[in-house]
């Protein structure tokens, strides 16, 4: 890469976010395929990812951890670019354009559009209620602490709660698929100039101390 393009690439994803990222990414589909497969009989063979059903049921929690932990330390880091902005109204009514990618109608956007920010809310509230619902239902360490009719409740807010993820997860990686380049600063931490004023035209102004390399 030339010196002049090395100048017109700003840092989008810090490497600790990559490897988070990444890293829930990997333990996700661990959760995912294991909790699946003792939660849905029909799913059952999914559990072949562990060895054993045991072996599924007792890797499950842990790995669930693995992945809500730095997620939730992820979205602390990330809170900062996923407030509501002034903004962001204009790109909602504007998602007409935003589908069919009417370019030259699309209302300039920040470091994160409205469909991200809500899905980082979405992110927010089924890690918090994935934890708190799948400490309570941890046999043979946690549930006892609570009453059937508790961790009954816990079992139904968890299995919902896997849906939604799984459900919001799907779109989120629809959308980083489609925005081409997306994947790529998530991979390597960094995105052109150019990248910026097409998806994301706010992003430049709002940190004017975007580190250039
Ligand atoms: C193979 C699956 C996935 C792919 C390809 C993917 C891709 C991406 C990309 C490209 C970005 C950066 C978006 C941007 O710069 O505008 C991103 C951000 C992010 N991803 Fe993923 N991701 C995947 C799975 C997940 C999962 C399973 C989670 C958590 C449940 C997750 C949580 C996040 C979060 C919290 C961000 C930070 C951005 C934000 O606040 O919206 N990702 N992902």
């Amino acid at each position: 890469m030339s010196k002049h393009n090395k100048q017109e690439m700003v840092v989008r994803h810090k490497l600790f976010d990559r490897i988070c990222h990444w890293f829930i990414v990997a333990v996700g589909l661990v959760t995912f395929l294991t909790g699946f497969s003792f939660f849905y009989p029909s799913f059952q063979w999914l559990g072949a990812i562990a060895g054993t059903p045991q072996l599924a049921k007792f890797i499950h929690p842990i790995a669930g951890l693995m992945m809500c932990l730095p997620l939730m330390l992820m979205l602390v880091r990330y809170y900062h670019h996923n407030k509501w902005e002034k903004h962001d109204l204009a790109w909602m009514l504007a998602i007409k354009d935003v589908m069919f990618e009417n370019e030259e109608k699309i209302p300039p956007i920040g470091h994160y559009n409205p469909g991200q920010k809500v899905l980082f809310r979405a992110f927010v509230l089924t890690s918090i209620t994935l934890t708190v619902t799948g400490f309570i239902m941890w046999q043979p360490y946690f549930a006892p602490y609570f009453s059937a009719t508790v961790v009954g409740w816990a079992i139904v807010l968890h299995a919902i709660c896997a849906l939604i993820m799984l459900m919001f997860v799907m779109v989120h990686f629809w959308m980083a698929t489609w925005v081409e380049g997306s994947i790529t600063g998530m991979l390597y931490g960094k995105v052109s100039k150019a990248w910026c004023r097409k998806h994301h035209p706010l992003m430049l102004d709002e940190h004017s101390d975007v580190e250039k390399h």
